[in-house]
């Protein structure tokens, strides 16, 4: 445990967003303690992990889309340095597919990461001309895509129904298995000697105007973890508030819970070769393939508070979806159903930076995009990215003085 006083920054919040500002800021040299009940197991969990920021986004999201992009140019360096920091072994002459990016040093096959793009489908004469517009939006922008026929969609990939009419190929949108990816931070984080502490934070501590640590209680019962050495508290030179949908319990910020409920089938052979998604009934559904053979089907957006009930409503949903886009996902194997929260905000962008109060900074507010926008929010944080930062300034929101 760090001692009173020490410039220690309290990260918390175990997903993806505060385990790499902890590990990134750890391995900076600054010493950092990590605190959350069941690290890696709340929205991170539930995250089919797209690094999409063209399919993901509409063309209504500008800084949104800037954002995400920039991210995932980050992402196979991140990927790569989290996997040698990890231990992973050094990967083969022949990476294969899923090469993520043909990165040689680490074997960031390990984290499932792929970039072989997404296609977004088509059904109908609106859907086309949905598409349509955004392509001359990416286009406008310099950002790669291709339009394809119904018959080019099938040929790249040949589970898609007949109904296809046409799509949207983003070839250079990637993903990766964000549980995999928490785990390997975990694993970089023990080796750098980084304490986290499986506790609730359950009060911001104050010192005159400024945070100077949390209120530590044990974690929920659930979480069942061996709490007995718990200090009531630990102190910090700062605090990084990465708590994702719970962060507003902590903090006055404009975060609320999004709820989406995702599946996992398990398939023989892969049914797909990249990301596929499409608009069924007025919904957004997305098939992302693992590179173990699963597929991952989400995701509903409810709001719901902090409910994290999986509901037959939700699974109908999103299998009746998938089936319009893949018919064949009704003979997979389940293997997991799981709803988790985004911490979504106002304007559908993260905040990142200092809190208008002396020793707070927020690492929060991620919604969509807490995988995608890891290696930024760490860049945005080390001071590695500035241009970006005035766009996920918290300040922005009046609340936030
Ligand atoms: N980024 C996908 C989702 O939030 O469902």
């Amino acid at each position: 445990m760090p001692a009173k006083g020490a410039h220690v920054d309290v990260i918390v919040g175990g997903g993806v967003v505060g385990l790499s500002v902890a590990w990134r800021t750890a391995r900076a040299g600054r010493p950092v303690t990590v605190v959350d009940p069941a690290p890696g197991r709340g929205a991170s969990y539930a995250a089919a992990g797209m690094l999409a920021p063209v399919s993901e986004v509409t063309y209504t999201e500008g800084p949104l889309l800037r954002l995400g992009v920039a991210s995932l140019r980050r992402w196979p360096a991140f990927a790569a340095e989290l996997a040698a920091d990890a231990g992973f072994p050094p990967a083969d002459a022949d990476p294969g597919v899923g090469s993520g990016g043909g990165l040689g040093f680490a074997d960031v096959r390990a984290l499932d990461l792929r970039a072989d793009g997404t296609l977004d489908v088509a059904f109908g004469a609106d859907d086309m001309e949905a598409l349509g517009e955004l392509a001359a939006y990416m286009e406008k922008l310099g950002l790669p895509v291709e339009r394809l026929t119904g018959r080019e969609c099938r040929r790249l990939e040949p589970m898609l129904a007949p109904s296809v009419r046409g799509g949207l190929l983003a070839p250079g949108d990637a993903w990766v298995d964000p549980r995999r990816v928490t785990a390997a931070l975990l694993v970089a984080l023990e080796r750098l000697g980084v304490p986290v502490v499986r506790a609730r934070a359950t009060e911001l501590l104050r010192e005159g105007d400024r945070v100077a640590g949390v209120r530590l209680a044990p974690p929920a019962a659930e979480d069942g973890s061996d709490h007995h050495d718990l200090p009531g508290e630990l102190r910090g030179e700062r605090v990084v508030l990465a708590a994702g949908a719970w962060s507003a319990e902590l903090a006055e910020v404009p975060v609320r819970p999004v709820k989406g409920q995702i599946m996992r089938l398990r398939s023989p052979q892969p049914l797909l070769g990249r990301c596929v998604r499409g608009t069924v009934h007025g919904s957004s559904v997305y098939l992302v393939p693992r590179g173990d053979g699963e597929l991952v089907v989400g995701a509903t957006q409810e709001e719901m508070g902090f409910d994290t009930r999986v509901t037959a409503g939700g699974l109908w949903e999103l299998l009746r979806d998938a089936r319009e886009l893949v018919p064949g996902v009704t003979e997979l194997e389940v293997a997991d159903v799981v709803a988790g929260l985004r911490p979504g905000t106002p304007d559908n962008l993260p905040l990142i930076g200092p809190s208008g109060t002396p020793g707070l900074v927020y690492a929060t507010g991620h919604h969509r995009g807490g995988v995608l926008l890891a290696p930024l929010t760490t860049a945005i944080l080390l001071g590695e990215e500035s241009e970006l930062a005035a766009l996920c300034t918290p300040g922005r929101f009046r609340e936030i003085s």
